[in-house]
This record gives structure tokens, sequence and C-alpha cells, in this order.
């Protein structure tokens, strides 16, 4: 398929107009890296898994070894992970807008390793550890037996990502900067977030609500897409680059004053 070359003027004129772009992002943007999304059907090793029943307090409870067991999986992915074309894009309209605010739900660190700055981290961080019980972040520790967490250096507790699991609350802090972003952005770019884990989901909604141009990224329908005002239905990595080259091309007609 050619890369999209035109999008409709009135969202190149929100975008050029905005004081404020908010951006949710979810695990959409980074499968062009290379890291699997929850929702898509999974490959490969833990293709038996259900994610969603892997990342829960539950599940580090009953079964630490085979959670810290899938978190490293996934952290190789990561490691092995450069950002792609999408994570690019969004760097190139942090400078080119006077507010801009990147919320994700990744946990991957991409959109930093690509050099966005202002980020805020939904869902935590998965490089970072910290000890399930006594909850003090924790950088070094004892290889573990196989097939099981390793302990806490302080307490001898369970090791554990961190990152918030299905059931848990959000760092509150984040949480409270990404309500601030929805409900002050005059345009919201909702890209590769299948749009049903609250309250990332409840975002855009905040945000249409408070008068905000809201567009979809995403090559798949999600509950969100009957309320947006566009959809760019492709991959991130392809038109989100396109559609920064739009708005620098718009911005260089209104300097031009035609
Ligand atoms: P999902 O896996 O639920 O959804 C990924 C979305 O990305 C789907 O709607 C896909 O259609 C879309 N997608 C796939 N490839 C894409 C591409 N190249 N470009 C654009 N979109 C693409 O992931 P999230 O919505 O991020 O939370 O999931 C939300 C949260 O649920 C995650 O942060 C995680 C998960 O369980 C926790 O672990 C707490």
């Amino acid at each position: 398929m050619e890369p999209r070359t035109s999008f409709p003027p009135p969202l190149l004129t929100a975008l050029a107009q905005a004081q404020h772009v908010a951006v949710l992002t979810g695990a959409g943007i980074s499968a062009e890296s290379g890291i699997p999304t929850f929702r898509d059907a999974q490959t490969g090793l833990w293709a038996r898994y259900d994610p969603q029943e892997l990342a829960t307090p539950w599940a580090l409870r009953q079964n630490p070894g085979l959670v810290w067991s899938w978190y490293e999986w996934r952290r190789s992915l990561v490691r092995q992970a450069k950002p792609n074309p999408g994570h690019r894009a969004l760097v190139e309209l942090e400078s080119l807008v006077p507010r801009f605010t990147l919320i994700t739900q990744n946990v991957d660190g991409l959109h930093q390793a690509a050099g966005s700055h202002n980020v805020i981290e939904l869902h935590g961080n998965i490089m970072r550890t910290r000890c399930a019980d006594c909850g003090r972040p924790v950088t070094s520790w004892d290889p573990p037996p196989e097939g099981q967490a390793p302990a806490c250096p302080h307490c001898r507790g369970v090791l554990r990502p961190d990152v918030v699991f299905f059931g848990e609350p959000l760092p509150t802090d984040a949480l409270e900067r990404a309500l601030e972003a929805a409900t002050q952005c005059e345009v919201m770019l909702v890209v590769g977030t299948s749009a049903v884990v609250e309250p990332a989901a409840s975002l855009p909604r905040y945000a249409l609500q408070a008068g905000a141009t809201v567009v979809e990224v995403n090559p798949q329908e999600t509950p969100l897409s009957p309320l947006v005002h566009y959809r760019l239905a492709e991959p991130a990595g392809r038109v989100l680059p396109a559609l920064v080259r739009a708005l620098k091309e718009h911005l260089a007609q209104l300097r031009g004053g035609r």
C-alpha cells in the first residue's frame, strides 16, 4: 500500500492551531518494533498464555516464577527493540506544537528512546524492578533457581516488574497529569490502543467532552471509533510520519501567507 499523502484539511488546521496536543498510545505503536500487543493473537513461546491472566497480583502470588519468566521474555524483546517511524514521528510532532503531552500505556520506554520529552507512563516501566512485599526499588539481585522469581535483597520478598497489573491502581501523579492533559488539549491523537482498559480508555472521552478534536490511529475499529472526529485506519509507523509531513507543509503554507 502506498503511504497516504493527503489528510482532511480541517484536521491539519486543528493541529496547526492547537496550543496543546495530547497523544495517548498503546501497544499497537510498538507492534512495528517487534513487541507483541496484548489483545492481538499471540504467537511463539508464550502463545498459550493469556497476558491478562499473567499480569495480575493473583498470578504473582500463585506462581511468581511463571510471571517473572513471562516478564523476562518481554524484557528480552524490549531490549532488542528499537523505536520505529511511528515513535519518531511523535518526537517531531512534539517539536512542532507549543505544548505536547504524550501519555502512554506502554511499559517499553520506546518513546523516551526515540527522543520524546514529555512522556507520562501510565502503566509503569518494565525495565524497573521492585519488591512486591516491601515495595523498595531494586536494581540487582541473586539469580533465582530455575523457574523461580528472584528474592528481594532487603526483605527476601518476591521481586516483580514496576508495572501496573490488572486490578491495581495507576500511579496517582501520572494519572492526574494525564487527566489534566486530556481535559486541556485541543487535539488528541489516540494511537494503537484497543481502548478497553480503564482508566486510560476514558481519557479520549474526557477530551471529547472538553471539546477537543480526537483522532484515532488504528487499523482496527475499537469502542472509541464511533465517537472520534477522524479515523486513520492504518499502521502507526506509516500514517504518523505522513501526518507530520502534511502538518509541516500546512504550517509552511500558513507562514507563507497562502
Ligand atoms: P491492545 O493489545 O489491547 O491493543 C493494541 C491495539 O493496537 C489494537 O487495537 C490493534 O488493532 C492496534 N494495532 C496493532 N498494530 C498496530 C499498528 N501497527 N499501528 C496502530 N495500531 C495498531 O493494547 P493496549 O490498548 O495498549 O495493561 O492495552 C492496554 C493495556 O492492556 C496495556 O497497557 C496492558 C494491557 O493489559 C497492563 O498491563 C496494565
